[in-house]
């Protein structure tokens, strides 16, 4: 069994497998082919793949029976592997319908792990969570590196500092790591999420919960969020409105699976900040959580920048590849049964993650766009 390890496309820093996941694989059976330059802008070269025993290969996906990626499968590929081959990557199938299409035609069993049930038995698998973590780290960094200002409180004999105030929109993965970090560097934190849940988890990060009455909020499943109706998120603005106003930060995180990423910043609130104030918005690629975001721009209103951030994990490759490497090894090691491909339909984590099968695309809300497509 050949497992291929592509170049990501030109814009992707990151790599789906790095050099210290090659042992574990080799042992499971497979023999791991890289591509050259694959790991090189994550900083793995190519002779570190060679040490731990992987093959560097310039078109490792021919004939392979296993191809992963960070990004979905560039066009072509997929009609080359082995047949009866599976293709791994983290994308989005409802943006990526020529891939699924291709896919299903090439009767690839193709799976995103953006589509991982997020169950305990899966954690090590969860690529969200472990990019969303890099996301959260890398952004508050960021605007820490961008804010004219300290972030943590400082008293010497030029004078007394007094902390940042950091406002974190959306308490999921990111948004608490993005908690932790401004914590961490010493920074006063608020945040907010229309998940109740959320607010013990903010709480013992040391920082304060800005909530919306939970009787006024519509749940959403999965313990992800919903979707707000109209005067929901009239509320939702009048509550964070004061909170951007005494900010100096703004980390943006908000997001709804499948969905854009709910606009809760408006223009008018970014222009009530204090001159110099930043804006990072980590929902940038989700079409953002305020009016102004365009993501890979930077946008200056009133004296505040707001940071678009495209592909936020990218730009930190090297421990966004390794962790991603494992959830992904993790997720390949448990398709193989006594040595041999084994895809099992039965198991919730590997039927919630499959996209197509046997030449079906089994995704149904990826199937009902293709349908409308070809209507
Ligand atoms: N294995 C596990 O058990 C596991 C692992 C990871 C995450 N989770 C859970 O999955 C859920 C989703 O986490 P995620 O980080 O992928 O979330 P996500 O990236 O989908 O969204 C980020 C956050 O934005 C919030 N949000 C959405 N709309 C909003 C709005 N209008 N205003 C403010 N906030 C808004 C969401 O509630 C979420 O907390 C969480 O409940 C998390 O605890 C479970």
């Amino acid at each position: 069994m050949r497992l291929a390890v592509p170049k990501e496309p030109q814009n992707e820093r990151r790599v789906a497998l790095v050099p210290a996941s090659v042992p574990p694989l080799v042992k499971a059976g497979f023999e791991v082919a890289v591509e050259p330059g694959c790991g090189e802008a994550a900083g793995f070269p190519d002779d570190l793949y060679a040490d731990q025993g992987a093959v560097v290969a310039a078109e490792p996906w021919a004939g392979a029976s296993v191809m992963v990626g960070v990004r979905a499968p560039l066009p072509g590929r997929m009609g080359s592997l082995a047949p009866g081959a599976l293709a791994v990557s983290l994308f989005s199938p409802a943006s990526e319908l020529a891939v699924v299409k291709e896919a299903a035609e090439a009767g690839v069993t193709l799976f995103s792990l953006e589509l991982l049930p997020r169950i305990t038995r899966a954690q090590s698998m969860d690529a969200l969570s472990s990019q969303a973590t890099v996301t959260g780290y890398w952004g508050t960094l960021l605007a820490a590196t961008r804010l004219p200002r300290f972030f943590p409180m400082l008293m010497t004999a030029a004078g007394t500092i007094p902390p940042a105030k950091v406002f974190v929109l959306g308490a999921g993965v990111a948004g608490l790591q993005a908690i932790a970090t401004a914590r961490r560097l010493g920074a006063v934190v608020t945040a907010h999420d229309v998940r109740p849940a959320a607010k013990g988890e903010v709480e013992s990060l040391g920082a304060r919960f800005v909530e919306l009455p939970p009787t006024e909020v519509v749940q959403g499943q999965g313990g992800y969020a919903a979707e707000q109706p109209a005067d929901v998120q009239r509320r939702q603005r009048d509550v964070v409105a004061p909170v951007v106003a005494e900010s100096d930060v703004v980390i943006a995180t908000a997001a709804i699976p499948g969905r854009r990423s709910p606009v809760v910043v408006t223009s008018e609130m970014v222009r009530s900040m204090k001159r110099g104030s930043v804006v990072v918005d980590l929902a940038a690629d989700g079409g953002g959580n305020t009016e102004l975001t365009r993501v890979g721009k930077e946008v200056r209103d009133g004296g505040v920048v707001v940071i678009g951030v495209p592909n936020p994990p990218g730009a930190m490759p090297m421990h966004a590849s390794q962790l991603y490497s494992r959830n992904i090894a993790t997720f390949v090691s448990a398709l193989v049964d006594d040595g041999a491909l084994a895809p099992d339909l039965d198991d919730e984590i590997v039927a919630g993650t499959c996209v197509a099968m046997g030449g079906q695309v089994r995704h149904a809300p990826t199937r009902e766009r293709l349908d409308q497509a070809a209507s």
